[in-house]
Order: C-alpha cells, then structure tokens, then sequence
C-alpha cells in the first residue's frame, strides 16, 4: 500500500497484513518457513512455492486462524517450472508480497568448481529471483502496489571461502534488488532485500559441525550468537508491511553485527 496517512495522524497498525497474499519461496524449512509464519501471524494469507508438500506447522497455523496456505510444485534451477508454477499461483491469487527466500549452496575449491553446480547456484539464486520478481511484479506494477523482498546474505558483501558461485549469486540480488528499485519505485512497488548473517539452518549444517570455524565465525558476531531462522522473520515482515511504503531498494543486514566488524 502506499502511505495516505497524513503527516501527523496516527497510523493504524502498520504492521498488519490482513487480506493480503503473500508468496514464499523455500518454506519447506529454515528461514522461508520461519518468515511464512510471521507473515500468516500478522494476516496474510501464505502461498508457498517449493518442492515438497506444504510444512505442517502452517497447515496448523492456518487451520488455527482461518487463514488459507497453499503449497505449488517448483523446481528453481528450471526456468519452464518457474514459469509454470507462477503462472499456477496467478491464476488462482492476487499476490501482494513476494518473498524470495530459497537458496542453495554448494561449495569446491574454485579452481576445480564444475560449472555444472556453478549455473545450479546461479539458476536457484539469482535468476529464478529475477523470474518471478517479473512474473509477481507485473500485475503488481498494474495495480500500483506491492512489496518484494528478496533474501541475500553476508556473501553479498563479502567474497567467502570455496563459495565463488554463492558468492556471486547473492552480489547479484543486490544489484538486481536496486534495478528493479530504480524502475518500479515510482510504480508503487518497493523492491528490498535482507542480508541475513550466519543463521543455524540446514544451509549450515557442516559449518556448524566444524568446530574450529565455528569458532572463527562466532568471535566476530558482536551478537556473540549465530542467528536462528526467527531472527529474520521480523526484518522481512517489516519490509512487507506498510511500515515500509517509503523503503526502497535497500538491504537491509540481519547479522548480529557482523558487518560492522
Ligand atoms: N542460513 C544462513 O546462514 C543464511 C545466510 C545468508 C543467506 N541465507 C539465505 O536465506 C535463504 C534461506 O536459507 P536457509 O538457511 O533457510 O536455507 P535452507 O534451510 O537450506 O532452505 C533452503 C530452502 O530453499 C529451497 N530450495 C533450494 N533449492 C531449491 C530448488 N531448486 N527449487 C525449489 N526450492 C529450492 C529448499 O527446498 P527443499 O526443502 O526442497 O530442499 C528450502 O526450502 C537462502 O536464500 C539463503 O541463501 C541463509
């Protein structure tokens, strides 16, 4: 929505997503399923976009609050299935919200880093984000209205170890989140992104499982904790809401300080 309130009149709760739809990528699990419930607890209505079934705990969450959740079938290193399974969202709900969540990872050596797993990170990362960012943001661009967040990471900004592929992928969400700012803000469409730090969520499972550069991550978290997939949860809500009509293509790190180190 964008702002009507005048200057000086209270606003109603801004955070409030009753009556929109909002689409999720990688809800199965992790972060995705953590931001698809805050969205849900707020008022919205959840469509997720993934492989598997749709996560128990929002079938339970919406048969407890009258609200509806879906699940469509998409496999994101497959342009056609993207396609396909946006066009299947579309025809059956108006989206207000689209949150670009799923990732993968996959990490070698870069001098011997297959370009077979290098298009897979790329294709999942950064160009199925950009199809749907299409695909989600037209009829929004019609409507006037929208709220697109994408999720990109510390490896945005920085270049990581035997991650060349991550990497590059997560540098491009950035840049294509100020693109798609610069042509579709002054559409009523806010184009943003959030970079969360080092999460606890399966992505991570053999760092966490090493400990030596466990140790090496958790030292330069002023936080002095890794972050759990709740931890991102609010960021993206914010961003979805009307609390951030005048946001735009920014990202916005969830990283317990990381950066600042
Ligand atoms: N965890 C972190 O520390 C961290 C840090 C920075 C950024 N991020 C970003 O945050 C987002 C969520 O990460 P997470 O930690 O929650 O990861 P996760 O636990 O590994 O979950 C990844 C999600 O993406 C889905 N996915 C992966 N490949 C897919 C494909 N080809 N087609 C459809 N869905 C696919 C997975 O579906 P399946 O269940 O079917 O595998 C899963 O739902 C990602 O974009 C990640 O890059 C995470």
């Amino acid at each position: 929505m964008n702002n009507t309130h005048p200057a000086g009149s209270p606003v109603p709760n801004p955070l409030d997503l009753s009556g929109r739809t909002a689409v999720v990528t990688g809800a199965s699990r992790g972060i995705g399923l953590s931001i698809a419930l805050s969205l849900m607890t707020q008022g919205a209505h959840v469509v997720c976009l993934q492989r598997g079934p749709l996560a128990t705990e929002l079938a339970q969450l919406a048969a407890a609050t009258g609200r509806t959740a879906a699940a469509f079938s998409v496999d994101l290193t497959d342009a056609r299935s993207v396609a396909a399974a946006a066009a299947a969202v579309l025809a059956q709900h108006r989206v207000d919200i689209l949150v670009n969540n799923a990732g993968t990872q996959i990490r070698h050596d870069a001098v011997e880093f297959p370009l077979e797993d290098f298009d897979t990170v790329m294709n999942v990362n950064t160009r199925a984000v950009f199809q749907l960012c299409q695909a989600f943001g037209a009829p929004m661009l019609e409507r006037g209205e929208g709220k697109i967040i994408n999720l990109a990471s510390m490896l945005t900004f920085q270049g990581g170890f035997r991650v060349p592929a991550y990497a590059a992928s997560k540098g491009a969400v950035a840049q294509l989140t100020k693109a798609l700012c610069n042509e579709w803000a002054g559409r009523g469409v806010n184009v943003n992104a959030v970079a969360p730090g080092y999460i606890a969520t399966e992505m991570n499972s053999a760092l966490l499982a090493d400990e030596a550069r466990n140790e090496q991550i958790l030292v330069r978290i002023p936080a002095g904790r890794w972050g759990n997939a709740n931890d991102l949860a609010g960021a993206v809500l914010f961003l979805a809401s009307d609390a951030a009509d005048y946001i735009h293509g920014t990202v916005l790190p969830v990283d317990g300080g990381w950066l600042s180190r």
